[in-house]
């Protein structure tokens, strides 16, 4: 049954990162995996269909980017982000963590400064270090129990520095935050004063849930697109991570070249056969199943709010505008942050990431993912809390 949430399947032994990585990254196998960010749940029939398709009439050969696939892209930017998108403003990758690196390769030279937020996605401070450019960490403010960007912090920064780059998570992973329209309308404008190129990673833009509207750079004024890179995918909201498709939105033409050169270097602008129907499956035929999806998330978001606010009430948390991502401050366990991952496992025998691998001032965060079935969920939330109840 197409939607069904609840089912439990069985990931072991699938070649799963989030199930059989377990021994490698927490030395456990039996530790229950709420940690990397893809779903428990079943992709949509739409998807399957097409996938079947695909695999009983087709060659599986070197593959153009079809036109289905850019309209089907272009309509749903359009129709969910208020994005006017053609072709022309198009370029593919296999993934957005690649394509985060082939901007700033294309964007910047060897030292010159990129920034980030801090916290955020591991990979965006990994990336700006493995090649050779300057990390710069603007920290996250909390304010009414959500993550707000320090402006002031990050001008002081763009007038010391030589920042030609800022990676933006939008919205916000870890945290679930969905940046404010002035937050966005004041960060973009920055970037034009000081001639900052935005990379603007939106892969969670379609998990955004009924109490929040999420902003796109691009879409707040017209002369925000010469200085904006938009970078989406459909895996993260179809579940289709394994099938490797993004994809960047650029209207200027020079910062398009420039990408497209560092794309040649490596051949990476094609398109996986499989990611382009399974993508193009995803956003013109499965409207349905995402808002189900959203609903189901929703609920799951309720219940671990419920379950913190109840049984660990002096737990700081972050309630997610957006994401699958529950973002916990363990702080009161007092316990050395690297040690805090290995301290859930060995005693709740649950696998969460940990905050420290998010950025300098996240060292006490826990982060839990809560795509899966709601008996799953129950089993973790009880798991994180004999953690509190056993080390306090
Ligand atoms: C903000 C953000 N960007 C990118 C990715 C991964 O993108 P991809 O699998 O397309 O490289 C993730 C995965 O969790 C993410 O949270």
């Amino acid at each position: 049954m197409e939607n069904d949430f609840d089912k439990i399947i069985n990931r072991k032994g699938t070649n799963s990162v989030k199930w059989d990585a377990r021994k490698a990254f927490f030395g456990s196998d039996t530790a229950l995996p709420m940690w990397v960010a893809d779903m428990d749940f079943d992709h949509p029939d739409s998807i399957k269909q097409a996938l079947h398709e695909l695999i009983d009439h087709s060659i599986l050969g070197y593959s153009l980017p079809s036109d289905q696939l850019i309209k089907s892209i272009a309509e749903w930017q359009k129709s969910r982000h208020q994005m006017t998108i053609s072709e022309e403003n198009l370029l593919f990758a296999p993934g957005v963590v690649g394509a985060l690196g082939v901007c700033v390769q294309a964007l910047t030279s060897p030292k010159e400064g990129v920034m980030i937020h801090d916290p955020v996605y591991t990979p965006f401070s990994s990336i700006v270090e493995h090649n050779g450019r300057t990390l710069y960490r603007s920290p996250l403010l909390i304010e009414n129990g959500q993550y707000k960007m320090d402006l002031q912090n990050i001008e002081e920064m763009f007038k010391a520095h030589s920042i030609k780059l800022f990676l933006l998570s939008n919205p916000h992973n870890p945290g679930g935050r969905v940046w404010s329209k002035e937050e966005l309308l004041e960060l973009t404008a920055l970037c034009v004063t000081y001639q900052v190129v935005l990379v603007s990673d939106e892969i969670h833009s379609d998990l955004v849930y009924s109490d929040s509207t999420i902003y796109s750079p691009v879409t707040l004024d017209d002369q925000y697109k010469e200085w904006v890179v938009t970078l989406h995918s459909a895996t993260k909201t179809f579940n289709l991570a394994g099938t490797k498709l993004a994809f960047y939105i650029v209207y200027n033409e020079e910062i398009k070249n420039k990408l497209q050169f560092i794309q040649s270097q490596t051949e990476q602008g094609g398109v996986s056969t499989f990611g382009m129907t399974a993508t193009e499956a995803a956003f013109s035929r499965s409207e349905g199943w995402q808002k189900a999806l959203l609903t189901y998330l929703e609920e799951n978001r309720q219940i671990v709010m419920d379950f913190f606010d109840k049984e660990l009430p002096d737990v700081f948390y972050m309630k997610p505008e957006s994401t699958y991502l529950f973002w916990f401050d363990a702080s009161i366990l007092n316990i050395d942050s690297m040690q805090l991952k290995q301290t859930f496992v060995d005693v709740g025998d649950i696998a969460l990431n940990d905050g420290q691998s998010y950025g300098e001032s996240s060292g006490q965060f826990m982060r839990l993912n809560f795509a899966c079935p709601k008996s799953v969920l129950l089993d973790g939330l009880n798991r994180i809390k004999s953690v509190f109840e056993s080390v306090r």
